[in-house]
C-alpha cells in the first residue's frame, strides 16, 4: 500500500517545550502510522544564525534525543539528520537557479530577520524559502505539517517545484500542502500572562519537556495570575484563564470543575490552584523527562537511529535527485 508523503522539518533550537509537545509532537507520533513520514532535524537552516559547531552537535542530538523520549519510532517514521543527506544540498543549487531576488525579498520572514539583525543579512538567510522546498520536494510530499508561520515557505516551494516542472517539462515535483488535524489546534499558553508559549519570551514562560519535578513546580508557583473575583460568574483575565488552559491539558475534569465553580463565586485562592497544576504539570512532564534523562546519554542507540535515519532518506532522495539532474541535462555519457 503507498501511503501519502509527509515531511517536516525541526529546528535544533535546545530543548522542547510543552507547546512543541502539544502543537506538533503529538500530531506526529499520530502521523507516523497514517503516512509514510519523513521527520528531519534542520541542522543546514541552522547555520544562518553562524551557531558554534559545539553547540549545534549538543542541540542536534538533544533534539533527536528529546523526539524519541516522546514516542517517534524510528520504525515507524523515518527521523533524520538534514546534513546527512547531500541530495538536498544539491537539490537546493539546482532550485536556486530559478529562484529570484525579488521574489526572495518580499518573504515576510526574510524581511524580518533581516531587520532584527542588519549586520548578518547573508545569502543563506535570503534563499532560506529555496532550502526548506528542497526538503520538501525531494521526498516528494504532499502533506507538510507546519504553523501558520510557515505558510509562505510552502507556497514558495509549490511555486518552486511547479516551475522546475515547467522549465524541464517533467511532473517530477507534487505539489505540497499545508497539514494538520483540522481544528484540533491546541491552546498552549505561556507562564507570563500573555501568548502562547514561546522560548523567545524567556526560559521561565515555558515547561520544558526536560525540566526537573522541582523545577516544573517552581516556574508554575510563579505564573502569572490575578487577584481573586469579586462578582460572581465574571469573565476571568487572560492570565487566570491561561491557568485554566494548561489545568486543560494535564489535569482530570473534576480538578478543573472545582476550580472553575470556585471562580465562579469568587471563593477561587490561585496559590491553591497553583499548586494543584503544579502537582499535575510534574507528573505529567516526569516521565517524559526520565525517558529523556535515558535517552540523551546513550550515544550508541542515537548513533544507531540518526544511521538507519540517513540510509531510509537517503533511498528516497537519491531517486529523486537522479530524475532532476536528467532533467537539465547532467546526463552521463561515460
Ligand atoms: N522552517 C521551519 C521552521 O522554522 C523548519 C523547516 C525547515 C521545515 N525545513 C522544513 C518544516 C521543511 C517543514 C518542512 O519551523
Amino acid at each position: 500500500m503507498n501511503k501519502e508523503i509527509v515531511v517536516s522539518g525541526i529546528r535544533p533550537t535546545g530543548n522542547l517545550h510543552l507547546g512543541n509537545y502539544m502543537g506538533a509532537v503529538k500530531n506526529f507520533i499520530k502521523m507516523q502510522h497514517e503516512y509514510n513520514c519523513y521527520f528531519f532535524i534542520a541542522d543546514f537552516h541552522s547555520l544562518t544564525t553562524h551557531p558554534n559547531p559545539k553547540d549545534l552537535h549538543q542541540n542536534v542530538k538533544q533534539v533527536l534525543a528529546e523526539y524519541i523520549a516522546c514516542g517517534i519510532d524510528p520504525e515507524a517514521c523515518t527521523i533524520y539528520i538534514q546534513s546527512d543527506l547531500p541530495e538536498i544540498a544539491e537539490l537546493y543549487l539546482l532550485l536556486n537557479m530559478h529562484a529570484y531576488k525579488g521574489e526572495l525579498e518580499r518573504v515576510t520572514s526574510f524581511k524580518e530577520k533581516a531587520k532584527s539583525h542588519p549586520n548578518n543579512i547573508n545569502a543563506g538567510l535570503l534563499t532560506y524559502p529555496v532550502l526548506m522546498a528542497a526538503d520538501i520536494l525531494i521526498h516528494k510530499a504532499l502533506k507538510v505539517p507546519v504553523g501558520k508561520d510557515q505558510e509562505q515557505h510552502l507556497e514558495m516551494a509549490r511555486t518552486f517545484g511547479n516551475r522546475f516542472n515547467r522549465i524541464y517539462n517533467n511532473e517530477l515535483f507534487p505539489e505540497p500542502q499545508a497539514f494538520n488535524y483540522g481544528n484540533q489546534l491546541v491552546k498552549v499558553p505561556g507562564l507570563q500572562g500573555g501568548g502562547k508559549m514561546s522560548k523567545s519570551d524567556g526560559d521561565n514562560t515555558v515547561i520544558n519537556l526536560n525540566d526537573d519535578d522541582a523545577t516544573v513546580r517552581k516556574k508554575i508557583m510563579k505564573a502569572v495570575s490575578d487577584v481573586s473575583p469579586t462578582e460572581p460568574n465574571s469573565t476571568p483575565s487572560q492570565a487566570v484563564q491561561n491557568l485554566f488552559d494548561l489545568m486543560t491539558l494535564v489535569s482530570n475534569q473534576e480538578v478543573i470543575s472545582y476550580y472553575k465553580t470556585t471562580f465562579a463565586d469568587c471563593s477561587i485562592r490561585y496559590g491553591d490552584l497553583k499548586k494543584q497544576l503544579a502537582e499535575d504539570m510534574a507528573l505529567f512532564i516526569s516521565p517524559i523527562k526520565q525517558k529523556i534523562d535515558e535517552i540523551s546519554g546513550n550515544d550508541e542507540m542515537l548513533g544507531k537511529i540518526a544511521k538507519m535515519g540517513a540510509e531510509k532518506a537517503r533511498d528516497s532522495a537519491s531517486k529523486t535527485i537522479a530524475t532532476a539532474r536528467e532533467m537539465i541535462g547532467f546526463t552521463k555519457f561515460y
